[in-house]
């Protein structure tokens, strides 16, 4: 993705994701600073059964999104190789470790099973698509790295989309309960969607090192 195929617009949207990506990163990262004040009011009890759970989870998945989206930003990458390499490591490990417990806490999610499920698939996911990443960029097969990665940063990004689209559910529907049983799937699936989209129309335009259409 040079910085020269991103329009105007294309980098407004890029900044304001920075913008929420950032802030959800600062957001969580009270979890593990602050502790049990930290902890969401509908959720503490929760919370409360499993503590470091959700410090290694919320602590890890501000790590992933603050990370993952540095290495997005294509000056930065072309900047320093080895900065990339680095902070790749950091992105993989804490998006796997964040995932895994992001698992173990899926079970226990509020409202039930149709939510645990929805997590739980997003945790499985998450942790295979940056495996998958990891492993090609160790076999030096960049373009499959490329592809594995943004899916991987997609599904991290649902703690963003999850955090928009919740308060607008429970407005639409006037209670929590169906709102987040919806939302634990509505946080990722279209991310998803979005991102193999994405990555087909970009792919027509990417040399073939990176994955493009002649490749
Ligand atoms: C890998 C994808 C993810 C999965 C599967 C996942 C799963 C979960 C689950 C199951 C809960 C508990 C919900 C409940 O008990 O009802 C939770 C809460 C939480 N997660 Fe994640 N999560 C993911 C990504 C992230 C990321 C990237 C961050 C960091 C930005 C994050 C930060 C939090 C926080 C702060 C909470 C506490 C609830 C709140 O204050 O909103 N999660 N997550």
């Amino acid at each position: 993705m040079p910085r020269a195929r991103l329009s105007r617009s294309g980098w407004a949207g890029f900044a304001i994701a920075g913008l929420l990506a950032l802030g959800v990163s600062a957001y969580a990262a009270r979890y593990p600073i602050v502790g049990p004040p930290a902890f969401a009011a509908g959720l503490r009890d929760s919370f409360l059964r499993h503590p470091w759970a959700i410090y290694v989870h919320a602590g890890f998945g501000a790590v992933a999104l603050g990370v993952g989206f540095i290495q997005l930003n294509p000056a930065i990458r072309s900047a320093s190789y080895g900065l990339h390499r680095w902070l790749g490591r950091a992105y993989a490990t804490a998006a796997i470790l964040g995932g895994a417990a992001g698992l173990y806490l899926a079970p226990y999610a509020d409202t039930g099973p149709i939510a645990a499920t929805g997590f739980g698939l997003l945790a499985v996911l998450t942790m295979l698509t940056t495996a998958a990443g990891w492993i090609a960029i160790r076999s030096r097969r960049v373009a499959a790295h490329r592809r594995w990665m943004i899916r991987s940063y997609a599904l991290i990004f649902a703690a963003v989309t999850l955090r928009i689209e919740l308060p607008l559910l429970i407005m639409a529907f006037g209670d929590f309960v169906p709102a987040y049983r919806i939302v634990a799937w509505l946080c990722w699936v279209p991310n998803l969607l979005a991102a193999e989209w994405w990555l087909r129309r970009a792919g027509a335009r990417m040399p073939p090192e990176l994955g493009g259409a002649a490749a």
